[in-house]
């Protein structure tokens, strides 16, 4: 018999009432739309209770603002009743300075639009490129031209080339040193020959390590140099870590063990490393002492050099009184101190009027400023101790081969621009990384303003519940 399948017996087959007959799913959907909002609204409501605001936050608040996190008008100002979206720069300075960039700067950028918050326990520092490049990309100042290169979006694209590397000015210190001659693998020590190394003049002043060709003890009077630090942007020198900058070469520390200021071969003393004043007091008391010691001495031989064995000259003496003897003797060092010994490293000006007190029995030399150069690169940071893996020459690659002051041993931006790149294995490149915003020498301190009791409550709230509970 054949099938007859009329499509009446086939409508017959569908169940029209069957959204009316209960199914597994629906009715799972159906109770999880009643439970899911009334969960939440019991949740919300919990928490408002408790006048916990967490839970319409816009993300887990950065790490040092997490004890904050049931605070929201620390940062949100209310207005008309609701929290506003954007922060506010009043709420922010209540707890923080946030000094400004510069004064000539065309308008001030919100704190929340570079510190954006609530993404997690970043570090709130380390703001975006965006952040910068919105007035670097194209600067412009409110006074006059810009005094810095006014075209930068990022560090491996149109950053410039280092001023100091730009500038193509010589090095301003006035210490005569040769590299070269230095780090010959023989050079004459005071036991025999060595071979010197960096850090046998050159350490971070954090370090501790006796020095190798050090002997000498420090004059007071040769005070640390001066530098060319520009007005304190940047941390500077002596603000930076200890351990960032290498501190100026001394002669105590590094010269003293085999460049000795010996000055007469009657005394295996040194004249002390300090201004000529005071080392013509040294040498003319030294003088007199021996003097009074020895006054045979006041009896010289006036020419010993014709004394020849084949044709004896009666001997010639001549006899100085004690201020005679110790005025010859005094000049006689003190021409080899100036003119030779101190020369070797020193620029030293004889002219009238640089010559100290007129009844001097030499004129006095005036020795130059050393004006070492504390930091190259004023309107950056640097830091040597976080590049301690690298060797010293690989930056300053000239260094082995430099024989004049004036050289400049600097890295320029391709040296750095070799990991300080784009890419998951390469170092930080955004601007953070190498340049403060705030400007360090408008920083000030900022009070605190909360109540103990205040921070406590929130911190406890914020140890019972981990921020993985949904916030
Ligand atoms: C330590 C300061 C701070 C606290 C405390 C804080 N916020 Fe924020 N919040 C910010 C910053 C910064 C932004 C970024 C917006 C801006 O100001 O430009 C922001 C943005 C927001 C936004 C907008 C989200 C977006 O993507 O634009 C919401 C919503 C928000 N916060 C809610 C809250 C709530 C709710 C709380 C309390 C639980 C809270 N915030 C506590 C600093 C804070
Ligand atoms: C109730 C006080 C308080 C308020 C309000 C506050 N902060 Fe903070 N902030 C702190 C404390 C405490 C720290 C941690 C200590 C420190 O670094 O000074 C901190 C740290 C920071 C840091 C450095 C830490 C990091 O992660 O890099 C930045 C940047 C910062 N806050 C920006 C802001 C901004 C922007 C606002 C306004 C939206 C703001 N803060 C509002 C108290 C506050
Ligand atoms: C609101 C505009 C503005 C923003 C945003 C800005 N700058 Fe500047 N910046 C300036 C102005 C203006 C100068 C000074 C120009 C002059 O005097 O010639 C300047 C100068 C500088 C200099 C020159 C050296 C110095 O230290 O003064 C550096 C470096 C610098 N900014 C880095 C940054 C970094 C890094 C950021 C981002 C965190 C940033 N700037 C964000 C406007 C801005
Ligand atoms: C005998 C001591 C001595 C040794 C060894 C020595 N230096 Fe120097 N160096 C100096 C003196 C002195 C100066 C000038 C003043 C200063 O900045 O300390 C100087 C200056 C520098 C400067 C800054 C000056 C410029 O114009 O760029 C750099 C960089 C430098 N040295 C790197 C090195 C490196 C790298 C080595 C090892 C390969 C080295 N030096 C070994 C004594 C030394
Ligand atoms: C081997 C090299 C060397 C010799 C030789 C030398 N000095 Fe120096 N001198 C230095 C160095 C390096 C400094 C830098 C500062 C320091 O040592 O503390 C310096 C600094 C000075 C200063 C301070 C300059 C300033 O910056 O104001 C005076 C003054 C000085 N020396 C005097 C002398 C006199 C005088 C002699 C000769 C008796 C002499 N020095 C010999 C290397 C030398
Ligand atoms: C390990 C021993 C040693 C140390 C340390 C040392 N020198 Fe020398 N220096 C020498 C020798 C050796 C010479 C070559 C012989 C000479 O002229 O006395 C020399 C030569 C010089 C010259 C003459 C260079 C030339 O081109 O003719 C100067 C300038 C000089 N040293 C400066 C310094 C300064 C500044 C320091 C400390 C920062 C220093 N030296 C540390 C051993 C040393
Ligand atoms: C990653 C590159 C790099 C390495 C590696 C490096 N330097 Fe430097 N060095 C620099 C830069 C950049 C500056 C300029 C910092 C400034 O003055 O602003 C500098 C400056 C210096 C100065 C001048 C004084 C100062 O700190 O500003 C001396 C001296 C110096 N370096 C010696 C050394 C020695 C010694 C080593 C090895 C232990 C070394 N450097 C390793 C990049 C480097
Ligand atoms: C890896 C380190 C590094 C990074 C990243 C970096 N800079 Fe620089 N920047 C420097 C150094 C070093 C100088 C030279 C400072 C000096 O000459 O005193 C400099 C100089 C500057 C100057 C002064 C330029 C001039 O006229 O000489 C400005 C402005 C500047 N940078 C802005 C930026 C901005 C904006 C960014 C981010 C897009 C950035 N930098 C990223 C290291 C860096
Ligand atoms: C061999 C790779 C290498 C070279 C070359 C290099 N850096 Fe770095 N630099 C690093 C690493 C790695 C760090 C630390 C990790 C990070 O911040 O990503 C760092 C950190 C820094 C910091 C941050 C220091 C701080 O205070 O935390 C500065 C600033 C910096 N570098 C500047 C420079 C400059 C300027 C040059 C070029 C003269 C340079 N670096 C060359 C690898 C390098
Ligand atoms: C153009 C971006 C930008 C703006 C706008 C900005 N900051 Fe910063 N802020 C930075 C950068 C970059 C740093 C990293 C260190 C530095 O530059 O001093 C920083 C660091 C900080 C720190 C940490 C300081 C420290 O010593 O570690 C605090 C706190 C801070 N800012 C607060 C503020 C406050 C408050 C405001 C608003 C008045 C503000 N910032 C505006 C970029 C900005």
């Amino acid at each position: 018999m054949p099938r007859t399948r009329t499509t009446k017996k086939l409508a017959q087959r569908i169940d029209l009432n069957y959204f009316q007959k209960p199914r597994p799913f629906r009715r799972w959907r159906f109770w999880l739309s009643v439970t899911a909002p009334v969960a939440a609204m019991v949740w919300l409501g919990w928490h408002g209770l408790r006048g916990d605001p967490r839970v319409y936050s816009a993300g887990q608040l950065s790490r040092a603002h997490a004890v904050f996190a049931n605070k929201c008008s620390a940062c949100h100002v209310m207005r008309a009743g609701l929290f506003t979206e954007k922060t506010s720069d009043s709420a922010c300075l209540a707890c923080h300075d946030g000094a400004i960039h510069h004064a000539s700067q065309t308008f001030t950028p919100s704190c929340g639009s570079c510190h954006a918050d609530h993404r997690g326990a970043i570090r709130l520092a380390e703001v975006s490129e965006e952040s910068c490049t919105q007035c670097h990309a194209n600067l412009e100042t409110r006074d006059g031209p810009a005094h810095y290169f006014t075209h930068i979006r990022s560090f491996n694209g149109d950053h410039p080339e280092f001023a100091v590397l730009r500038s193509g000015q010589p090095e301003r210190g006035t210490i005569k040193v040769n590299h070269y001659l230095h780090l010959q693998p023989n050079l004459t020590g005071p036991n025999g020959r060595v071979q010197l190394v960096c850090a046998d003049c050159h350490r971070p002043a954090a370090d501790a390590q006796p020095w190798r060709f050090g002997s000498g003890i420090a004059s007071a009077a040769i005070a640390p140099a001066a530098s060319n630090e520009s007005a304190g942007r940047p941390p500077s020198f002596t603000q930076a870590s200890p351990a960032a900058y290498m501190a100026p070469a001394t002669y105590a520390q590094t010269c003293s063990g085999c460049h000795l200021l010996t000055f007469d071969k009657r005394f295996s003393e040194q004249v002390p490393h300090d201004t000529p004043q005071k080392i013509h007091t040294f040498v003319v008391a030294k003088f007199q002492a021996y003097i009074a010691a020895h006054p045979s001495e006041l009896r010289e031989l006036r020419n010993p050099g014709r004394d020849l064995p084949e044709k004896p000259v009666p001997a010639d003496y001549r006899v100085l009184t004690p201020t005679q003897w110790v005025a010859e003797h005094t000049a006689q060092a003190e021409d080899l101190l100036w003119r030779k010994t101190c020369k070797q490293c020193h620029t030293l000006n004889f002219s009238p009027e640089a010559a100290s007190a007129p009844n001097n029995p030499a004129p006095l030399p005036a020795i130059a400023p050393s004006n070492f150069t504390t930091r190259y690169m004023p309107d950056a940071k640097f830091d040597h101790s976080q590049h301690r893996l690298v060797s010293c020459e690989s930056c300053h690659v000239a260094t082995r081969t430099s024989q004049q002051t004036a050289d400049i041993l600097l890295p320029g931006i391709a040296t750095c621009r070799a990991c300080h790149n784009t890419g998951t294995q390469a170092a930080e490149s955004r601007c953070f990384e190498c340049h403060t915003y705030h400007d360090p020498g408008q920083r000030k301190f900022a009070p605190g303003q909360f109540a103990l009791p205040d921070l406590l409550q929130s911190m406890t709230l914020n140890r019972t519940e981990t921020p993985a509970d949904g916030l």
